[in-house]
């Protein structure tokens, strides 16, 4: 068969992990093409190349995502779909692997839906928000700098006696700053799921500092939108909280405070860490599963420890927000008196 593989959405580390190994392990059978910018790349130049496992090797472990990556909606209009379906056609790709987020998910189950191609997803995002999976490729990675981006900013923190805010990305889950805040013990977090008034973020962090002297406060970007434009899948572009919310804080307890914005660089750059690295491996391991025995349509997903195939259908627009153990755990952190 002809398998195509892309990446869609905000890049995440492990991903060229996952279109390495996928490669090495498909072309014992198959021809596997690289598509090079998400969807855009088979819609608009058909940019699509043959690629063997030797050409990703040496990229392999690095994040980012080397075969590039676009928020294209291949589904904007009909007038697109139709150059899309041209294009698909010309290429004779049997399978697309797409590897992404809910918009990328949603286009791989409308591209199976139209008979256009079977698809295979595969579930990566820093945010870790895809529903139906209990983590996406990128998340862990993500955390582990943001963790090291909040330690640095509390060692000036504490020299200076000051209050600090970091934002941390995370659209409509708060996950990244839930694990951030849990592994640094912040004084707040601040994570969309749970609208807090920030007279209490203030009161707390005034406490605190009297206390000992400095205090931290992690933040969602997702809490607070700015009515920036919006991308082809209708999000629009965040951040900017931290800063809002440091100066809020400033003013209403007349103590200093300062706020970090690490944005991309939790995202980017970054080797993967050992749990990405592993699950990314997993996930499209699970993916030559399914390719070999026909079963498309499906997302490969993480839960409760092992590895699964669910139908795109079932994942798609609603995201997995922090709720349950995990509210409960924020809960008793940052919930109460
Ligand atoms: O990858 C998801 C995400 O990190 C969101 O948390 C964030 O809002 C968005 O991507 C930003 O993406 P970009 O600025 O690269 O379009």
């Amino acid at each position: 068969m002809r398998i195509g593989i892309l990446t869609g959405g905000g890049d995440a580390p492990g991903l060229n992990i996952a279109v390495y190994t996928l490669t090495k392990l498909l072309e014992r059978k198959h021809e596997v093409y690289a598509i090079f910018h998400g969807w855009r790349g088979g819609i608009l130049d058909k940019e699509v190349r043959r690629v063997t496992s030797k050409d990703l090797i040496d990229f392999a472990f690095a994040g980012g995502t080397f075969i590039r990556t676009s928020r294209t909606n291949p589904f904007k209009d009909e007038a697109r779909v139709e150059v899309f379906a041209r294009n698909l056609k010309e290429l004779g790709l049997d399978v697309i692997v797409a590897i992404g987020g809910d918009d990328t998910l949603s286009a791989a189950a409308q591209t199976q839906a139209r008979g256009l191609a079977n698809v295979v997803g595969v579930p990566k995002t820093i945010d870790n928000d895809v529903y139906g999976t209990d983590y996406t490729i990128g998340f862990d990675t993500a955390v582990n700098e943001a963790i090291k981006v909040t330690e640095s900013f509390k060692t000036t923190l504490i020299s200076h006696e000051r209050i600090g805010v970091v934002e941390v990305m995370g659209r409509e889950a708060g996950w990244i700053a839930l694990f951030t805040g849990l592994a640094t013990m912040a004084d707040f977090v601040l994570i969309p799921e749970k609208p807090v008034n920030w007279d209490a973020v203030a009161n707390k962090t005034k406490e605190v500092y009297r206390d000992r002297g400095w205090a931290l406060v992690i933040a969602s970007e997702g809490i607070r939108e700015y009515g920036s434009p919006r991308d082809e899948f209708g999000h629009s572009r965040l951040g900017g909280v931290g800063n809002e919310l440091a100066q809020y804080i400033e003013k209403v307890t007349g103590l200093e405070a300062r706020a970090v914005v690490p944005g991309h660089i939790i995202r980017g750059g970054v080797a993967p860490t050992a749990f990405d690295r592993v699950l990314a491996i997993r996930f499209v391991t699970e993916v030559f599963n399914a390719i070999e025995c026909g079963d498309f349509g499906k997302m490969v997903a993480y839960r409760e420890g092992d590895i699964i195939r669910v139908p795109i259908t079932e994942v798609l627009g609603k995201n997995r927000l922090v709720d349950g153990y995990w509210m409960k755990l924020y809960e008793t952190h940052w919930g109460g008196p």
